[in-house]
């Protein structure tokens, strides 16, 4: 039996962690305010009243945090750039001291052997670009391509490879179709213009980078969507779904096109955001690398009432995590199986950029390491069919801030005690740790 184990030679272990969500230090050295810290501080938005503000303080502590790397084995760190560090109001001058912040992580973690693997923009996009229509606006991408064109040039010759976006599907739906997350807007449909300017800013973005011979990827979350009967209605609706949440953003970055959106009564400019060229734009300059974000499949049934052509139904007989999303590793299979008889030789190489549990306070998470090692497994097994799988980055190194959850959901393999930030490593610490030395050794054997 294909396990862990057989992962390839050369395959990349890694923790993942996104700037607002570990790094506190807001107002330091001239940061700009993000959506987020505006979207924090309405009331009722996020559990418990939280925020980012001290999170993990990772911007200070990072030494420590690279030292808990170091002793995992990793072989990558993906975090993330505050778009508002590097330009506070998002336009104009650089601020040379929020790049300064990142210079030091990213030599800090290179002296620990840790290749660096920076996301450009999970979410915390300046509140200024926010007033003036953020990713309604066309404009956001351009500018967020003369962001990526700076920072590459400040770190471009210590950085190899670097992923422009974090899950444009999710920021779309929560941050610009539900308001569920900053920027807080509810424009259901009327949010599609968003889909369409991250995957301009993408492309915008991938050339900059290609431009001084770095390597792309983008991070998107997928999820293997299973209607909950054969009826044909249920099946139409599960397809509607597949449509929205997977194909929306990955067929314009891999076919130069946009899926059929007519289940939604949207025509191919997606409610006039599309222009001639554009997807020339978006898939011109390829991808080294497909992030694939997993945490669980999805069942769908035919709508109840009137709005979208689609409801979701519960996965039932499986276990649950804290946060209460159903188990199921053998999605992570099925979803990357989906993408190549889907894609073909247009998909590349993939990363699992994204996977792990919350679980409950404490440091005993039998829970997570039994996540870690049925995905990892399933992962495996996809590899030995033929998938090029390249590297596994949990989430997370840290507990952290968890967006609209707060401090609520711990998807560390560090215990964060937020009352002191004291770092205690989990029992899934140790695990990942042996994994990843025991997987050396085996492909050092091979
Ligand atoms: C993903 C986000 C990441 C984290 C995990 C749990 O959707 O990209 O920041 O919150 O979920």
């Amino acid at each position: 039996m294909t396990d862990r184990h057989d992962l390839p030679a050369g395959f990349r272990w890694g923790v993942s962690t996104a700037a607002y969500q570990v790094e506190g230090a807001v107002d330091e050295d001239g940061r700009g305010r993000s959506v987020w810290d505006a979207f924090c501080e309405r009331p009722g938005a996020v559990k418990d009243g939280e925020s980012g503000r001290v999170a993990c303080d990772h911007y200070r502590r990072w030494p420590q945090d690279v030292g808990l790397m170091r002793e995992l084995g990793v072989d990558g760190y993906r975090f993330s750039i505050a778009w508002p560090r590097v330009r506070p109001t998002g336009r104009g001058p650089v601020n040379p001291a929020g790049l300064d912040f990142y210079d030091r992580l990213v030599d800090g973690l290179l002296d620990a052997g840790v290749t660096p693997l920076p996301t450009l923009f999970h979410w915390d996009l300046p509140q200024a670009l926010e007033d003036g229509g953020g990713w309604l606006r066309r404009e956001t991408a351009f500018l967020f391509a003369e962001y990526a064109g700076a920072v590459a040039d400040r770190l471009g010759d210590r950085v190899p490879a670097w992923i422009t976006l974090n899950e444009p599907f999710v920021h779309m739906v929560y941050g610009y179709a539900l308001g569920v997350h900053a920027p807080g807007r509810a424009l259901m449909l009327d949010a599609l213009p968003a889909a369409h300017h991250q995957l301009l800013a993408h492309g915008l973005a991938a050339a900059e980078l290609r431009a001084r011979g770095l390597g792309v990827l983008v991070a998107n979350n997928l999820t293997p969507v299973r209607a909950a009967s054969d009826a044909p209605g249920d099946r139409a609706a599960a397809d509607a779904y597949d449509t929205l949440h997977n194909r929306l953003f990955t067929d314009p970055l891999l076919l130069g096109r946009y899926p059929d959106l007519s289940a939604y009564g949207v025509g191919p400019d997606l409610r006039g955001a599309v222009r001639d060229g554009d997807l020339d734009l978006v898939s011109g300059p390829g991808l080294d690398g497909l992030g694939v974000n997993y945490y669980n499949p999805t069942r769908i049934a035919a709508p109840t009432e009137p709005g979208l052509p689609f409801a979701e139904a519960p996965i039932e007989g499986v276990p649950r995590t804290h946060f209460g999303w159903p188990v199921v590793p053998e999605g992570l299979h099925e979803l990357l199986l989906t993408l190549r008889e889907r894609y073909g030789a247009a998909l590349p190489p993939i990363t699992v950029t994204e996977n792990g549990c919350s679980t409950g306070d404490g440091v005993d998470d039998a829970f997570r390491i039994d996540y870690l090692a049925g995905h990892l497994d399933a992962l495996a097994r996809a590899s030995a069919d033929g998938i090029d799988v390249r590297g596994y980055y949990t989430w997370s190194l840290l507990d952290n801030f968890e967006w609209a959850e707060g401090y609520s959901q711990r998807f560390g393999l560090v215990h964060v005690d937020f009352a002191t930030q004291r770092r205690t490593p989990k029992c899934s610490f140790a695990w990942y740790r042996d994994l990843i030395a025991a997987h050396r050794t085996k492909s050092a054997a091979r």
